[in-house]
């Protein structure tokens, strides 16, 4: 029985990871390490925590005194790690927590992956998950490949570049079986409402003002999380270690056209006349350093592993405003506490 760690699983996109490796390898045994912060929530995995290859260990991967003995004791066979702090504006407000977990706390993984592993390498595997943020930002043209140069422009993506640099640095130098994947932006259930779609169903749910940065015209390639799964499965066992693979949606949208669409489809759904949630549209002072746009090529993990994105966007949609729906308890419990003074800061001084 193989035993992989997957780290930062009580999150969005890892709670999706945990899930669907818990049910489709009964032969794995899984092991979801996460810190449980803010954006980390058990909640998630209800339907899998009494699987009996599904383990929970809550620790804090910036303490190696934390991560090494877990190494040893489970000697994982596979990493998948996805544990970060995730969301470009409290990178503005707050960089260090992203220097620590991101750039400290992936060195930490690294370092006992190396230590358990120096002796039979062969077979094991670090996947490191990343975005297409450490790219930076394109103009109306162009796509990023595997080979664009890194130019990251926020200390979130900054820190992720930082952290992709270190895990290559560990093939390089120290021969550690790694792969890295670079995906654009995920949206579906369970994302905390920090994030411009959960953050804007909510809002329109409760007719509160919906902060759109800017003029809206910033570009993101959306795809729905469960297509990055597939992506993340396929990498996982078919990747070529040493390799990067970009994942995306081929999907663009200008912010002010998404956020316009999904205010038609929540005022279908929640029975109002048509324009009604289109008019909490408020415009406000634009994310610092906002880059403009994302657009991933992801033809190398088309071509040389055969996966393409499955989901149709506005399908997607419908389900993502779906589960909220039907999940308002979930979105009370998190949007209750800590959230409020966040919200304050972010939205209510700017
Ligand atoms: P998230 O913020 O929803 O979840 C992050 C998880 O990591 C949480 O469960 C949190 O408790 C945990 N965590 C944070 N700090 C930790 C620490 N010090 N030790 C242990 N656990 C800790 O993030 P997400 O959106 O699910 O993103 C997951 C990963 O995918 C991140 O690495 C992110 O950079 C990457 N990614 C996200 C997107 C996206 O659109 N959301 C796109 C591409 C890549
Ligand atoms: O591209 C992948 C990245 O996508 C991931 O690496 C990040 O973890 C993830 O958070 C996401 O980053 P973005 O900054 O693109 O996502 P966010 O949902 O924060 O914002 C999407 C767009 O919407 C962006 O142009 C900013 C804008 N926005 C966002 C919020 C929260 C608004 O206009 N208003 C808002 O209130």
């Amino acid at each position: 029985m193989k035993t992989i760690l997957i780290t930062g699983g009580a999150g969005f996109i890892g709670s999706h990871i945990v899930r669907f490796f818990v049910n489709k390898y009964p032969h794995y045994r899984i092991v979801n390490l996460d810190a449980l912060t803010y954006a980390g929530n058990l909640e998630n995995l209800r339907d899998v925590e009494d699987k009996p290859n599904y383990e929970f260990v809550k620790a804090d991967i910036s303490f190696d005194k934390e991560i090494m003995p877990l190494f040893e004791k489970y000697r994982f066979d596979g990493v998948i790690h996805l544990a970060a702090e995730s969301h470009v504006d409290r990178s503005i407000s707050n960089p260090m927590e992203f220097i620590i977990t991101n750039i400290i706390g992936t060195v930490n993984l690294l370092n006992a992956a190396r230590h358990i592993w120096k002796d039979q390498p062969e077979g094991k595997l670090f996947y490191h998950i990343s975005t297409d943020e450490v790219y930076g930002s394109l103009g109306e043209e162009g796509y990023f490949t595997e080979n664009t140069p890194y130019d990251p422009r926020s200390p979130y993506s900054a820190s992720k570049a930082s952290s992709d640099h270190l895990v290559r640095a560990y093939y390089h130098t120290f021969n550690l079986p790694i792969v890295i994947s670079n995906c654009s932006n995920n949206y579906g259930g369970n994302q905390f409402p920090e994030k411009l779609i959960p953050l804007f169903i909510h809002n329109i749910r409760n007719n509160k003002p919906l902060p759109v940065y800017g003029k809206g015209e910033n570009v993101r390639d959306w795809l729905f999380v469960e297509d990055h799964t597939a992506a993340i499965d396929l990498i996982f066992h078919k990747g070529k270690t040493g390799e990067t693979y970009n994942i995306g949606g081929n999907n663009e949208w200008r912010n002010i056209d998404l956020i316009k669409l999904l205010c038609r489809i929540m005022d279908g759904k929640l029975g109002r006349a048509e324009g009604t949630s289109e008019k909490l549209i408020t415009y406000v002072k634009d994310r610092a350093g906002h880059d403009l746009r994302y657009a991933i090529d992801s033809g190398k993990l088309q071509h040389e592993l055969g996966w393409s994105p499955s989901v149709d966007f506005e399908k997607g949609l419908h389900k993502t405003v779906d589960w909220y729906l039907a999940n308002e308890e979930w979105l009370n419990n998190v949007t209750s506490g800590d959230y409020k003074k966040y919200y304050e800061e972010q939205y209510l001084k700017r």
